[in-house]
């Protein structure tokens, strides 16, 4: 029966195309979970201390009255503790977290990051008046969470 047989020969070729589809499912699912797209590690959080620039936070010249603040959020605090910016100073952050998810906010301005391990952030924020900024934890990050701040004096 010619009928049979192609009824046979669809079903396999049915099946050889599902086995197919599973397995390049299976592939990608498996190699996207190697490699999270999107989600570009560049930093390994353990080695935060030894990898540039966090092996020296702190304030560095880029240019005139243009600066790149290197800061990492940590439980539960900020490195450095300190900064003293000059006014007017156009400031480059950047920064990271070597153990959990950490906010760095400076109210009544535009910078508002949320700081990820093994991601590192960026914003950059010109310093047009004097005065005490306070840098505010706002991700609940455990015990100390409230008591993570530092001020950055802009004179
Ligand atoms: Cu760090 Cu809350």
């Amino acid at each position: 029966m010619h009928i049979h047989k192609l009824e046979k020969i669809w079903l396999a070729f049915g099946i050889a195309m599902l086995i197919v589809f599973l397995v390049v499912l299976g592939v990608s699912t498996f190699s996207m979970g190697m490699a999270p797209p999107s989600h570009s590690h560049a930093i390994d959080p353990e080695q935060v201390d030894t990898t540039p620039p966090f092996d020296q936070p702190g304030l560095k010249q880029v240019g005139e009255n243009e600066y790149e603040a290197v800061m990492i959020a940590y439980v539960f605090g900020y490195k450095p503790n300190d900064l003293v910016v000059p006014v007017g100073a156009t400031v480059h952050f950047t920064v990271t977290s070597p153990d959990v998810v950490h906010g760095f906010a400076i109210p009544n301005t535009n910078v508002n990051m949320m700081i990820v391990p093994g991601e590192v952030s960026h914003i950059t924020h010109t310093f047009d008046e004097p005065g005490e900024y306070l840098v505010l934890c706002n991700e609940y990050c455990g015990g100390g969470h409230e008591f993570m701040k530092t001020v950055i004096t802009v004179q």
